[in-house]
């Protein structure tokens, strides 16, 4: 095996060892075959070391059809269909939207509404294709908690949140009287292809993820959110000039900041930082990343020696206040 051969081996056999064991049986089984499977790693080595990444792979070789079979099934079809799964891992990139994560925003967007006494004016970076903009549209089922749904119900099947910690659960879900994201390539819930693109990233054996991001984009189509595209650093200023005054702003942003370098980040951080500062018209900041995506924020990020159990962290103006399953299913409140 070659140097570069190796390196992808190893990143394959750590996703499946650290991310797909357990959660995703057939995910484990495609990247440990992959990662011993010389044939396969060359062919991933002509991509350029950013696009050799394990989920946008497995994403694009279900996007081309690839049957749910054991790595014995997927080996050959990956390798003769290598032309239309590099194209794809080529054109597109991970932008998984998971409407599940409102389950971990809602308690936080409830009280600063609450404490505001003012509706909210939503705006996500990174927003996809803004399944995450809808919280006062879905049902909740919190265990041990409470469940809550919009009067008349949800089409969306309710989104299951563990809680610990005494999470301060809402009454009642929060007025949303504006909803709009930035993304470097909105996806639009009316196209056929990056539907199928969406639903591709969702995990093969998460058939209840996959039918509630289809009720989701439902939900979309019928009352789409403003959605700019652009660099969340070049655009969030601009937009929250556009919110309407008489609604509290809150920026928000979920699995987003890994995909930055260190200066991006930095820069957002201290625009976030002055924008929640502000006298003239504070803007509230929900942070909901991984470890590490914004260090330097006072009392962020920093996992405890030792720890790595691959939860997300939960900041309110730079302030951790939770930690958090990555797909929204728990939340620690601290
Ligand atoms: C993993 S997805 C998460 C989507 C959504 N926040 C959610 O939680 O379901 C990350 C998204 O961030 C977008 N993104 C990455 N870097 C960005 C940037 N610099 N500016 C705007 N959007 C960006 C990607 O295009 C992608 O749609």
């Amino acid at each position: 095996m070659t140097a570069a051969e190796t390196a992808t081996a190893d990143r394959y056999s750590r996703f499946a060892e650290l991310e797909a064991r357990g959660y995703s049986p057939l995910y484990d089984d495609w990247c440990s075959g992959v990662s011993t499977d010389g044939e396969v790693l060359a062919l991933l080595d002509t991509l350029p070391p950013a696009r050799r990444q394990p989920v946008l792979f497995l994403a694009a070789a279900r996007f081309v059809g690839a049957p749910l079979g054991d790595y014995g099934t997927f080996r050959p079809f990956v390798v003769a269909h290598w032309s239309a799964i590099s194209q794809v891992m080529m054109r597109r990139t991970t932008q998984t939207n998971e409407a599940g994560r409102c389950a971990v925003l809602l308690p936080s967007l409830a009280a600063i509404s609450a404490d505001e006494g003012r509706p909210l004016a939503l705006i996500e970076v990174g927003a996809s294709a803004g399944a995450c903009l809808y919280p006062d549209r879905y049902a909740y089922d919190y265990t041990p908690g409470r469940r809550l749904a919009p009067d008349g119900g949800s089409a969306v099947p309710p989104l299951a949140c563990s809680t610990a910690g005494g999470v301060p659960l809402p009454a009642a879900l929060p007025d949303v009287v504006w909803r709009a994201g930035i993304d470097l390539n909105p996806l639009d819930a009316g196209n056929d292809d990056d539907v199928r693109w969406l639903e591709a990233l969702v995990w093969p054996e998460h058939a209840f993820r996959a039918e509630r991001l289809r009720a989701a984009l439902a939900l979309i189509r019928a009352d789409p959110p403003l959605l700019v595209r652009g660099d969340l650093n070049d655009e969030v200023e601009p937009l929250v000039e556009r919110a309407p005054t008489d609604a509290v702003v809150v920026v928000f942003h979920s699995a987003v900041l890994a995909y930055l370098d260190p200066a991006g980040r930095a820069r957002f951080r201290d625009t976030m930082q002055r924008l929640a500062g502000s006298r003239a018209r504070p803007v509230h900041w929900l942070s909901h990343e991984g470890y590490g995506t914004l260090a330097g924020v006072a009392g962020a990020m920093e996992k405890a020696p030792g720890e790595a159990d691959g939860r997300f962290v939960l900041q309110h103006n730079g302030t951790t206040v939770a930690r958090t399953g990555p797909h929204g299913q728990s939340i620690e409140w601290l």
